[in-house]
Parts: structure tokens; C-alpha cells; sequence
């Protein structure tokens, strides 16, 4: 069997093993995944280790950093992102990086849940490494407009020059936005700990999809809030984990295995 897997710490909630064996047996691709809890500062030794003779990774916290030093190229969505969630082994041996998060995401929002971007006026809310990593997946579906608004107001401005080159994005404080949008992206870390980003609820109108990028057994505090106004759809961050699964199983294995009966499983799963 060809051997991949995911190295963090801790590793041991980490649903990767159980999404890319679901789809090793669905397309039945002969590899086995395992989670490898890698020590603090021995990200370098584990991968070298790990790369005689596997070929691919997933890496997650704390070493994103590690990954990115550890490669020896990078996908444009990488660069862009300014940061890796995926490893490949090339036939040359070199290591090439990928983050296939905000493909992930946007394949969720467009293909599982059937809503188109383009066109659409977009909120993102937050603006740290979750939100950098989205925005040119987003950006690439020709939204009419991408407004970035955030707790620090100059990391907002600061991301959205960063991309204004791809589309029209605007960056703004939570008290500067303007609704209604299509669609509300929660990139902040506040759901975290239970708490709502301070935004006008005249950003939700009744065709409002709003997207979480955290996911829980129960609905997030920023999408309950969201239903509370009527939004017409609440999404979590769920399909997400499964479809960026399925983008680096894709570019490991060359085969696109079908998310949905994943993501169900995974959802009935969470407690
Ligand atoms: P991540 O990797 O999850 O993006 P991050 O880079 O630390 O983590 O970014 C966290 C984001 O959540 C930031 O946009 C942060 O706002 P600041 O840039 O002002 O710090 C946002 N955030 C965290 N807690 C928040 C809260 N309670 N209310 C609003 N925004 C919050």
C-alpha cells in the first residue's frame, strides 16, 4: 500500500485518517493513512523520515510553518494562502505544497450546497490566516464584490490590497459595513469561544447563505444568530474539513472521490 498521512500536536482528534480512508475505500485506492504525532521541534526529521517512503502529508497545527520551510514548491493558491496544508512527493523526489482550503470551502459552498459566488456581494468576516487562505478561491468566482471586515481594521485593508489584483475586495471595520450581502463568510476565531463578531443585522436579507468555516454537533453561535433573522441558509465549516480531504486525496491520487456520504457520516459522528 502507498503510505500518506497527517502529522500535528496533538493529532489525536484529527478526523483526516477517517475521511481518507472512507475515500481509499470508496475508489478503492490501496493506501493506508495514518495520524503521526509529531514532537515540537522535530517537524524536519519526522518528514524526511516519514518521505523515504510515503507520499504525501497533511500538516496541521502547530507545524503549518514548518511545512512551508520544508517544501521546495508551491501552488499559487499556496503562495497566495501563505500557508500549506498539503505535502507531495514528486517522481523526483521534491516536495511540492499545496493548501487546499479554500478550494474546499468554495467547492462546498458552490457544488454541495448549489450556491453560485459569482456575481454575489460577499462579507467575509475576520481577517488572520483562515481568511487569507479563502479569499483567491473566492475571488476566482467573480464575486461582485468581496468587503473583508474585521475586529483590527488595518489587517482587513491589509488583505484586501493583498488581492485586489484577482477582484474588487474592500477592507473595513465591523461598524463600517454596509449590508445587505449573498453571502457571509465567518472566517473570525470568535465562534471558538462562543462569541459573535459586533455586526449589523442588516447585513442578512432573505436571501442570505451564511457560512461558518468552524463546525460543531451543535449549530455555531454566529449561524444560530443568523437563523435567528431569517437568513436562508446556514452552512458549517463540516463540508469544508471533507472537501479540502477530497482536493488533496485528488491531488495525490489523481482520483475525485464523492464527499457527501463523508460528510454525513462524519456529521453523525459528532457529539
Ligand atoms: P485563524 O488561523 O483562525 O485565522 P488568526 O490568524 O489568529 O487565526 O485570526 C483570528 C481572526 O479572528 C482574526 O481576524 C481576529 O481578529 P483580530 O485580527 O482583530 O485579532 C478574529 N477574532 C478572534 N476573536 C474574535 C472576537 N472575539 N471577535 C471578533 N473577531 C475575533
Amino acid at each position: 500500500s502507498d503510505l500518506y498521512a497527517v502529522m500535528g500536536n496533538p493529532i489525536n482528534h484529527s478526523k483526516s485518517p477517517q475521511i481518507h480512508s472512507a475515500f481509499a475505500e470508496q475508489t478503492g485506492q490501496d493506501l493506508i493513512y495514518s495520524a503521526i504525532l509529531v514532537p515540537l521541534e522535530k517537524f524536519k526529521e519526522e518528514a524526511n523520515s516519514f518521505f523515504r517512503n510515503g507520499l504525501g502529508l497533511n500538516v496541521t497545527v502547530p507545524f503549518k510553518e514548518d511545512a512551508w520551510q520544508y517544501a521546495d514548491t508551491y501552488s499559487s493558491r499556496a503562495l497566495r494562502a501563505g500557508a500549506v496544508n498539503t505535502l507531495i512527493k514528486k517522481e523526483d523526489g521534491s516536495i511540492h505544497a499545496d493548501n487546499t482550503d479554500g478550494i474546499g470551502m468554495v467547492r462546498d459552498i458552490t457544488i454541495n450546497h448549489d450556491c453560485a459566488i459569482a456575481g454575489k456581494r460577499v462579507l467575509v468576516l475576520g481577517a488572520g490566516g483562515a481568511v487569507r487562505g479563502i479569499l483567491e478561491p473566492v475571488l476566482e468566482e467573480k464575486p461582485l464584490e468581496v468587503v473583508v471586515a474585521n475586529r483590527t481594521v488595518s489587517k482587513a485593508q491589509a488583505l484586501a490590497i493583498d488581492f485586489s489584483d484577482i477582484g474588487k475586495i474592500v477592507g473595513c471595520g465591523f461598524d463600517q459595513i454596509e449590508g445587505p450581502f449573498d453571502l457571509i463568510i465567518n472566517g473570525t476565531s470568535a465562534s471558538l469561544s462562543g462569541e459573535l463578531p459586533p455586526i449589523p443585522t442588516s447585513v442578512i436579507h432573505a436571501e442570505t447563505t451564511c457560512y461558518d468555516m468552524m463546525y460543531g454537533a451543535e449549530p455555531t453561535v454566529f449561524n444560530q444568530w443568523a437563523e435567528s433573522l431569517n437568513a436562508a441558509a446556514t452552512l458549517d465549516g463540516l463540508g469544508m474539513l471533507v472537501e479540502q480531504a477530497a482536493e488533496s486525496f485528488n491531488a495525490w491520487r489523481g482520483v475525485r472521490p464523492e464527499s457527501a456520504p463523508v460528510i454525513s457520516r462524519i456529521r453523525d459522528s459528532l457529539v
